[in-house]
């Protein structure tokens, strides 16, 4: 491991490589948490001299991955994975998520569909009784940004969640890019009443690429405890 992990993310990276099988097809996350899992992955591949097929969710993830060793080829190289493990920014009691702090949601929700399975690695800090206090990334194509932004605040009323900032994410004074070329904005909504209209309202516009709430994907999250041991939502 290259410094000290968090305990936390530590304790549900090494549950969640613990569901791994020789052979099989895995997705890997992005995010601090997925790194610790990549890193704890390697080992064990190295280990036990696992056969796996690893598809990635960012570039950073796929750099990551390659460096220890792991064998990562695109998605459409694997065609289907049996396994993904991905990290969050919140997690509800029925498993919905917001994903896409790191920018990476619209790779990871691609992958994560391509997936028999979904498996997220957590903190307790992840964990909310209802989605909304962080920020939902929204990716959006750089084409007619400021019509979209419009589009996206009119949905927002729609749904009576208007009057809340609509921001677009910077990186060294620039907008942030994503691994397809495209712009993030975070929506400042504080609480989400109703996830479903809301995706479904973001999915309308023609601009936004891919929103970062993953609704009905995740099949099990691994909340990993300071003190090294674990709690599975189901
Ligand atoms: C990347 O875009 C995100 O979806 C991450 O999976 C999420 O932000 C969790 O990241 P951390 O594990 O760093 O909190």
């Amino acid at each position: 491991m290259s410094s000290q992990p968090d305990p936390a993310k530590l304790a549900a990276s090494r549950a969640a490589v613990a569901l791994v099988r020789d052979g099989m097809r895995l997705g890997l996350g992005t995010g601090s948490t997925a790194s610790i899992m990549v890193e704890v992955l390697a080992e064990r591949v190295k280990a036990e001299g696992l056969a796996l097929r690893c598809a990635a969710t960012s570039k950073a993830t796929a750099e990551l991955a390659g460096r220890l060793g792991l064998r990562v080829e695109s998605l459409d190289e694997i065609g289907w994975l049996d396994l993904t493990i991905d990290g969050a920014d919140e997690v509800d009691p029925d498993l919905n998520l917001i994903k896409g702090g790191g920018g990476a949601h619209l790779r990871e929700k691609v992958v994560a569909q391509a997936s028999d399975r979904m498996v997220v690695i957590a903190d307790p800090g992840k964990v909310v009784d209802r989605l909304g206090a962080f920020h939902l990334p929204v990716e959006v194509i750089p084409f007619g940004l400021e019509a979209t932004k419009v589009l996206v605040g009119r949905a927002l009323e729609r749904l009576e969640l208007s009057g809340r900032p609509i921001l677009l994410r910077q990186r060294d004074g620039r907008p942030f890019v994503t691994d397809e070329g495209n712009h993030i904005l975070d929506l400042a909504l504080e609480a989400i009443p109703d996830a479903p209209a809301l995706a479904r309202a973001l999915s309308a516009i023609p601009g936004v690429v891919e929103h970062g709430l993953f609704l009905g994907i995740c099949d099990l999250a691994i909340i990993g405890r300071p003190d090294g041991s674990v709690v599975e939502l189901t």
